[in-house]
């Protein structure tokens, strides 16, 4: 699929202030700095079209992105950043749980996780709560370019050994990076693939 436009539509505070659509919708959700907001950039071709920074805790608010005037993509606040004050966190959580939970157009949610890093406890309930709730995603590990395609191998084969534990089948996994485009076709097939569903 070929990204025709790219464009900002709105930053919500709150799930029922996010635009009123039937067009499918892609969320981006993971810890605060795992690159949500750059994998975005990456997948677009827009360097500047969703807001990065190096610093925790950039995107705040539930920001929608239409593409080719067909489909959403929607970059989200990080959850479990430590060093946010406690209400700031547990705000975010909550406005990610209502986003998830009442947005009827969400065709699926990416969960980012650093390919970096081994399982986390908050990642793994988030993805069963998810699971629990019937909510379809996909796992997308980021940075790839930061380690050897040996490291990468092995943190997987971890990952799915805990995976298992609680699910039969694990869900879809890409592995990506927003610096060398990796994963960037294979993400947008998906995509392309569940628009036309329904
Ligand atoms: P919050 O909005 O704070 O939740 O963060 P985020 O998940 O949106 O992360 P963001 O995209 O702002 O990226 C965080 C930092 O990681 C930035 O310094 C990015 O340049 C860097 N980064 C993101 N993706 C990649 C990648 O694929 N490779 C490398 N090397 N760095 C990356
Ligand atoms: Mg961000």
């Amino acid at each position: 699929m070929q990204i025709k436009s790219a464009k900002f539509i709105k930053s919500s505070a709150r799930a029922d202030e996010c635009p009123v659509t039937t067009l499918p919708e892609y969320a981006f959700i993971g810890r605060s700095n795992v690159g949500k907001s750059s994998l975005i950039n990456m997948l677009t071709n827009h360097s500047k079209l969703a807001k990065t920074s190096g610093r925790p805790g950039k995107t705040q608010l539930i920001n929608h992105f239409l593409i080719n005037e067909t489909w959403y993509l929607v970059d989200l606040p990080g959850y479990g950043y430590a060093k946010v004050s406690k209400e700031l966190r547990e705000k975010f959580d909550k406005l990610i749980t209502y986003y998830i939970m009442k947005r009827a157009n969400l065709r699926c949610v990416f969960v980012l996780v650093d390919s970096r890093i081994p399982p986390q406890p908050i990642d793994i309930s988030f993805m069963n709560n998810l699971g629990e709730n019937n909510i379809p995603f996909c796992i997308v590990f980021t940075k790839c370019d930061k380690q050897s395609k040996n490291q990468i191998q092995k943190m997987f084969a971890v990952y799915k050994k805990e995976l298992l534990n609680y699910w039969e089948e694990l869900p879809n996994c890409f592995f990506t990076s927003s610096e060398s485009k990796m994963g960037r076709e294979e993400l947008m097939e998906f995509i392309e693939e569940h628009n036309q569903l329904k």
